[in-house]
């Protein structure tokens, strides 16, 4: 399975002969499916032109920490915020012996240092300066940060000598990449997913609804599949495609996804819910399209169902995490409906204003029983595998803690 498509890879280029397949790696990452921005050495530029690297990526390429114009266009932060993920290659000795000890001393080691997202490194070097322990003290310090390395291959090298210390070839490189999105930290594990807004049906041709955009729910559903998970998402009217591997019901109301999620929680170990449900409906749909007959009109509203609140309450209740879509007093406000609703987990987000709604990144406040933690602002996707790392980390503290005798029943459902 191809976990590329619609990423965004920081491909950074040293100075190293290996650079000129560079050029294929951009290009072969593209054909997936991947957005792809490149940071270069002074070096690099040595050995392939920038040029080359910003026609195959379709992407100014990044050169320089001290350039004020190009760090004010996007300068090293949002460049990291950017990334769903940074693979340097090929990665030399110099390189790997910066990022080892923590320099932002040019503009490709100020992105590592300040990137939250996955890093993996291609090493290509002389088999001598691979060998020496200087280079395998560097590497490990590094894979003890979780910094995949690929490679390096072993055959005859640049230099003439044979052995280890070429960098892997660019499809090997791409298979890496993607497979590092492959978690598999919910692997045989059934995650329900609400996403999108819903509509509430005035007459046949009116409904009331809100700005939902459905992207952080796909994206929670994408994270989940890649985490190993059997996903099933039930969706209000988004126009965005169903993600790979995921198993999607649409639906339109609140009512309709109310008994799509009861359906389906039957059998789901971790339900999210994500979908920004209409509180209230129409008391009365009318049969014929409404006429403007007099000056003022008014709308009766009934109360919708809680889906989450009422997953909650399940006696066989699955792990469940709800979102808190708040223009004031988060985190109180968050807090307090993760209490009222009995929920696990809550995600507070801040809304309005071209906030969370409609948008393609968002920040969250993430509250639980026996703790807090923050995501900082960056793309919806990035912030759905966060949230997804976090709730994989309490459903297994939940099952530890005596839920694990429902979770095994589901096991062998
Ligand atoms: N939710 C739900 N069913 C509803 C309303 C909300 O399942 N009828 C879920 C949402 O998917 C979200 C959480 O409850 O995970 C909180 O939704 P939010 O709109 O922030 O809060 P409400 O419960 O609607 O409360 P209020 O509008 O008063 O803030």
């Amino acid at each position: 399975m191809n976990y590329l498509n619609g990423k965004h890879i920081l491909v950074g280029v040293t100075g190293g002969i290996a650079a000129y397949k560079s050029a294929e790696l951009v290009r072969q990452l593209r054909l997936s499916g991947a957005v792809v921005r490149v940071v270069m050495t002074t070096a690099a530029a040595e050995f392939i032109t920038p040029l080359t690297l910003q026609a195959l990526s379709g992407n100014p390429v990044h050169t320089d920490l001290l350039d004020t114009a190009a760090e004010a266009a996007m300068g090293h932060i949002e460049l990291a915020r950017w990334a769903d993920a940074l693979l340097v290659a090929p990665a030399t000795a110099d390189f790997i012996a910066r990022v080892a000890e923590g320099r932002a001393n040019d503009l490709l080691a100020a992105v590592c240092l300040a990137c939250d997202a996955p890093l993996a490194i291609a090493p290509a070097m002389n088999r001598v300066m691979w060998k020496k322990p200087a280079t395998g003290e560097n590497l490990a310090k590094l894979q003890a940060g979780n910094v995949r390395v690929l490679g390096p291959a072993e055959g005859l090298q640049a230099c003439g000598e044979t052995g280890p210390g070429r960098m892997l070839e660019p499809e090997e490189l791409v298979a890496g990449l993607s497979g590092m999105f492959q978690t598999g930290v919910l692997a045989g594990r059934q995650v329900l997913v609400t996403a999108g807004p819903t509509r509430e049906a005035i007459d046949p041709v009116r409904y009331l609804s809100n700005r939902s955009s459905g992207r952080m729910g796909f994206a929670v559903a994408t994270a989940a599949a890649e985490a190993g998970a059997a996903v099933t998402l039930i969706s209000g009217p988004v126009s965005l495609a169903t993600p790979a591997g995921v198993r999607r019901i649409d639906v339109e109301s609140a009512a309709d996804m109310y008994a799509a999620v009861m359906q389906a929680v039957t059998v789901a170990d971790i339900f999210v819910s994500v979908a920004a449900v209409a509180d209230y409906r129409p008391a009365l749909v009318a049969p014929q399209k409404l006429k403007k007959e007099s000056a003022e009109s008014s709308l009766d509203l009934i109360r919708n169902p809680d889906i989450l609140a009422a997953v909650a309450a399940l006696p066989d209740a699955p792990f469940t995490a709800g979102f808190a879509a708040e223009t004031e007093a988060v985190e109180t406000n968050a807090q307090n409906k993760r209490l009222a609703k009995g929920v696990d987990m809550i995600a507070a987000n801040r809304v309005g204003a071209g906030q969370g709604f409609d948008s393609k990144e968002n920040a969250l406040h993430v509250f639980w029983e026996a703790g807090e933690q923050v995501l900082p602002v960056t793309g919806k996707g990035k912030l759905a595998r966060q949230l997804l790392d976090l709730i994989a980390e309490q459903f297994q503290n939940s099952c530890h803690q005596g839920k694990v005798i429902k979770f095994n029943a589901k096991d062998s459902a």
